[in-house]
């Protein structure tokens, strides 16, 4: 078995991709082991999800440092301390400055709920329905400057399930949580 690589793992939300990433390093689906869970919420369950987990989860909030830079200089020098090789965003609903981007270059990977380059954005899910599109799905991407851009890894066609958001939903996240770990297992292995 090769040496496990680091990596953070960010979140804002339920951290349900965090789960499923967590419980692939447990279960060696994944030669990885997440020192950090980073979070610009501290109401976020992906919270409660680290502390089950035994994994530190590092809360910084924005609005109390004086720029986005003085912000992602504090996550930095956490995930220095940690020894975090890679940053794969999970429901962060942030953009990644250029403090991150070149501390970490061609190292962050996100995974978002829509066929990219279609819906960008928030609420992916929704405006995929709420154009009557019958097909959406899943994209892993490197992060670059961007929001939701950057070289594409992997896609995974989901139907749109009745025009129903909530069904949809559902169908997408099933199809993430495999997708991410297999699109990182890849990517570490080369
Ligand atoms: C996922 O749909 C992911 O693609 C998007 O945000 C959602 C996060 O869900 N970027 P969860 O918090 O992992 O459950």
């Amino acid at each position: 078995m090769t040496r496990k690589v680091k990596i953070a793992v960010f979140a804002s939300g339920s951290g349900s991709n965090f789960a499923a990433l967590e419980e692939a390093c447990k279960n060696g689906e994944l030669n990885a082991e997440i020192v950090l869970m980073v979070t610009n919420k501290p109401e976020a369950y992906a919270v409660e999800r680290a502390k089950k987990a035994g994994i530190p989860a590092l809360v910084f909030r924005p609005k109390e440092f004086e720029s986005k830079d003085a912000y992602e200089v504090a996550i930095l020098n956490a995930l220095r301390e940690s020894g975090a090789e890679w940053l794969v965003l999970a429901g962060y609903m942030r953009l990644i400055g250029p403090v991150l981007l070149s501390a970490y270059p061609s190292k962050i990977i996100n995974i978002h709920p829509s066929l990219l380059p279609s819906f960008p954005g928030k609420d992916a899910i929704g405006q995929a329905v709420g154009h009557g599109v019958k097909v959406t799905g899943v994209t892993v991407h490197l992060v670059d400057a961007g929001m939701d851009t950057g070289p594409i890894l992997a896609q995974y066609a989901v139907d749109v399930v009745d025009g129903d958001a909530e069904k949809t939903a559902q169908a997408i996240h099933a199809v993430e949580h495999y997708l991410y770990k297999d699109t990182l297992s890849e990517l570490f292995s080369r």
